[in-house]
């Protein structure tokens, strides 16, 4: 409960400045917890780099904080035993150069449309995948890959309903995208720990939105 609390407070704190207009710089490395959010607004520094490990589960690029990749580990063992779909990942931990590459590429697929490139890609700095705590999930032998349908298989839809069950969120819902700023990604999940989790699962609201209430909350006891 007090590791709750704790991550609560930095929470609220982040909450407290993500309504600035201006874009900022966020510096996860001075965050004990390492739940800063990080969006379009909320950028990483360039020279951020955290501690991550290599997961062991399928999948290419997969490397996560310690913490994240067991949580994903575990996840992955119940999405198996529970419903037998083999989950994989696609990809996790990202530098700043790579999400300078994706940025660049998926740039020039949209024909040099930077506001059609930043429905699907983050700048770079604007990526939780920066953080090591987000990982593009997909599901062994199905055709979906990284797009909407993969919403719609059975390893899309259990990860929707249970990725809270280990710490994560899934983070680009149907329906949120005037609030998180990008399409429908029902195979992005960000880890923020069980408990936090669990929380957000309930109240069925983006990370902002959440983070928003969390902050009215304070506010409000302040002033009791
Ligand atoms: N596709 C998500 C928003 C990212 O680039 O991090
Ligand atoms: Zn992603």
């Amino acid at each position: 409960m007090a590791a709750l609390l704790t991550t609560l407070t930095s929470i609220a704190a982040a909450g407290t400045l993500m309504f600035s207009s201006a874009v900022n710089t966020a510096a996860p490395q001075n965050d004990p917890n390492g739940i800063l959010l990080v969006n379009r607004q909320w950028r990483i520094s360039e020279d951020y780099v955290p501690e991550v490990r290599m997961t062991d589960v399928q999948g290419q690029v997969r490397r996560l904080r310690p913490d994240a990749a067991t949580a994903l580990e575990e996840m992955y063992a119940a999405a198996k035993e529970e419903i037998g779909v083999t989950l994989v990942s696609v990809s996790g931990y990202r530098s700043y150069s790579k999400q300078q590459a994706i940025y660049k590429r998926k740039l020039s697929n949209v024909g040099g449309s930077y506001a059609k490139a930043d429905e699907y890609v983050a700048r770079p700095g604007a990526s939780e995948h920066q953080l090591g705590l987000a990982m593009d999930v997909g599901q062994k032998n199905s055709k979906s890959g990284l797009t909407a349908s993969f919403g719609n298989t059975k390893g899309g839809q259990w990860l929707r309903e249970n990725c809270y069950r280990f710490g994560f969120i899934l983070r680009y819902q149907q329906g949120w995208e005037d609030i998180t700023g990008y399409n429908y990604e029902p195979w992005h999940v960000r880890y923020v720990g069980k408990e936090l989790a669990l929380s957000i699962q309930e109240a069925n609201v983006p990370l902002e939105t959440y983070l928003l209430s969390l902050r009215e909350e304070t506010l409000m006891n302040i002033v009791k």
